[in-house]
């Protein structure tokens, strides 16, 4: 085994390729503590839990139904939170479940501090919450800061009158003139963000949906009035939340047109940098707010963005200049790749990995927003194999992994096939060219009984995609080659390899950095067990990759199989010759 710390400057011959791994620039809490279990791991400010738990989105409306009105809830999650945590997940985050008249799904809040009779009472929350912390399980909150529902009595008040208490708690401005708009912002789906409020003749901003008016964060009795909702979930257990929208928190006060660029969205509106809308650096002084009030409660609650940062300079300032702000900045740089191209990601994770920061980097390939990974990255031949191969990618670098329900069986995007069936307004705004988002919202395919084990309604509030028959728990679980069984067992190797647990800086290089096709990178625990080699082919033919990995101090020209796909059987493979068939995975211990 080799001892990183020894070298201070390590330089790996790969084949014509030459680099050099910086030593590693800190060291953190025993790596024995990381190893014991992700959900449970160490306590400690340095090696808190949330770098190490496997994280996983539930979209409540669609997880499991226990009341069989067709649409999932509280208590069917709980009831499935024994499947949870034989899987290996640590943390769930649940989206929305506040009350809301539902026209974004949840992301429409009308009351923070409440829950949805849809989803259920907050004593099943209570019950839920108590369940999980039995099983290990920590349960994110999804908080969503930049508007409210138009349904929210804080909004309701506002736009009574111009001179009500509430009028600057949400953004009021005069027209340009008749008819005219404030300014040319449009919102993120679709046409003008101003809405004309006829009741006091002034507008008001909406980044989203016109029902989602936008919250002013300069005002003081908004930020009091969020925090304290933050609150009331942590004092109810919550281990963090999401912050939903997060980089859309405040706008150019002195209301600038913002740029036009070539071409028409596909809501028909002309594109447009979202300048003076979106990052605006005011909202760091809110994530550190944040920050504050979550570090007021015991036990390292999280904070997650979700805050499409358009590269690593503007991801890292989410970690915040003193590690104060984001913990888990969501990485939409790799999420976004969207075609299996070996140096775009090796580029973006040796980017992410060597962050000034050193924060930790949260990766996912699929939610609630986008197309699943398994259509979105399939090639129509491969599609299962390359399931497996995104498994790997997502769970096996120096990262905190979100998964999203569903993507562990291989659920494929279903988007409905016709305008009337749509349920996601933006799919009737923007059809044919923009579905919306139900294709990815389907529900769980649990098994193979009446709407795949989802409900027993005769309705469901999506449809059972017909892929359900084969792609579901039961059937998968019984399959030794399928992409469920391939998660479980990856899954179970995070666990109890030391490489793969390791969390501290620099516990992943990448190798072979010239090739096109294969990414190649290495995990590594001075403290316990074998480095252990990822090899991931990301093109439909087989490969054969040439590692020479004595300058690490690796002494043995072989690697030891741990999990593999296709399977290769427990022989070592030869590092000079290692051969990896068309979107293979390959993931070995090395000595
Ligand atoms: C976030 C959510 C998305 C929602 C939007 C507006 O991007 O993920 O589902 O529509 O915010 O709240």
């Amino acid at each position: 085994m080799f001892k990183l710390a020894k070298f201070p400057f390590l330089t790996i011959s790969l084949g014509l390729c030459v680099f050099a791994i910086p030593a590693r620039a800190q060291q953190a809490s025993s790596p024995k503590a990381a190893h014991k279990h992700t959900s449970q791991a160490g306590q400690t400010a340095q090696d808190p839990w949330w770098k190490h738990a496997v994280f996983y989105e539930i979209y409540p409306r669609s997880f499991q139904d226990s009341n069989g009105d067709g649409v999932g809830d509280i208590n069917g999650i709980t009831s499935r939170l024994d499947y949870l945590h034989d899987l290996g997940i640590g943390a769930i985050w649940i989206t929305p479940m506040y009350p809301s008249p539902l026209v974004d799904f949840g992301y429409d809040v009308a009351d923070y501090a409440a829950l949805d009779p849809l989803y259920g009472t907050l004593t099943d929350f209570d019950r839920m919450m108590a369940e999980a912390k039995k099983r290990k399980i920590r349960v994110i909150m999804d908080f969503v800061p930049n508007h409210t529902s138009d349904q929210s009595p804080w909004f309701k008040e506002s736009r009574s009158s111009r001179t009500n208490p509430k009028r600057d708690w949400y953004i009021w401005r005069d027209g340009k003139g008749p008819g005219q708009p404030p300014n040319n912002w449009q919102s993120w789906f679709g046409h003008s963000a101003w809405q004309l409020d006829p009741t006091t003749g002034q507008y008001y901003y909406h980044h989203f949906y016109v029902q989602q008016p936008d919250l002013n964060w300069r005002n003081p009795e908004v930020r009091k009035a969020m925090y304290d909702a933050m609150r009331f979930w942590l004092d109810r257990g919550v281990a963090g939340f999401r912050l939903d929208a997060v980089s859309r928190l405040f706008e150019d006060p002195n209301l600038h047109d913002d740029p036009i660029l070539p071409g028409k969205n596909a809501y028909g509106d002309p594109n447009i940098q979202h300048k003076y809308t979106d990052n605006l650096p005011e909202i760091h002084e809110v994530l550190r707010e944040m920050r504050k009030v979550v570090d007021a409660y015991p036990g390292n609650p999280v904070l997650i963005s979700e805050a499409d940062e358009p590269n690593v300079r503007e991801l890292t300032k989410m970690y915040g200049g003193k590690k104060d702000e984001v913990q888990l900045p969501m990485d939409f740089q790799i999420a976004d790749v969207n075609k299996l191209s070996a140096p775009e990601f090796r580029k973006l994770l040796d980017e992410v990995e060597n962050n000034p920061a050193h924060g930790q980097p949260h990766y996912f390939f699929s939610n609630h927003d986008q197309a699943r990974t398994w259509d979105r990255y399939g090639d129509g031949v491969h599609n299962d194999q390359i399931a497996k191969l995104m498994a790997a990618l997502l769970l096996t670098p120096r990262a905190t992994p979100l998964m999203y329900y569903g993507e562990e069986i291989g659920m494929r995007t279903t988007p409905p096939a016709r305008k009337e069936d749509v349920q996601d307004p933006i799919g009737k705004i923007g059809w044919p060219e923009e579905k919306g988002r139900d294709g990815e919202r389907t529900p769980m395919q649990w098994d193979t009984t009446k709407n795949a084990g989802f409900s027993t309604a005769d309705h469901t509030w999506l449809p059972i995609p017909p892929s359900a028959a084969q792609s579901n728990v039961s059937v998968e679980s019984k399959d030794p080659h399928s992409i469920f069984s391939f998660y479980k067992r990856l899954l179970a190797l995070r666990e109890s390899e030391p490489a793969l647990q390791d969390m501290r800086y620099r516990s992943y290089a990448s190798l072979d950095r010239d090739d096109p096709y294969v990414l190649v990178f290495l995990r590594k625990n001075p403290g316990s067990g074998e480095p252990v080699l990822v090899v991931l082919n990301m093109s439909a033919e087989e490969r054969t990759v040439k590692l020479d990995l004595t300058p690490l101090g690796i002494k043995n020209g072989s690697a030891k199989s741990l999990l593999s796909s296709p399977e290769i059987g427990k022989d070592a493979v030869p590092l000079a010759d290692l051969k990896i068939a068309p979107f293979g995975v390959f993931i070995g211990a090395v000595r």
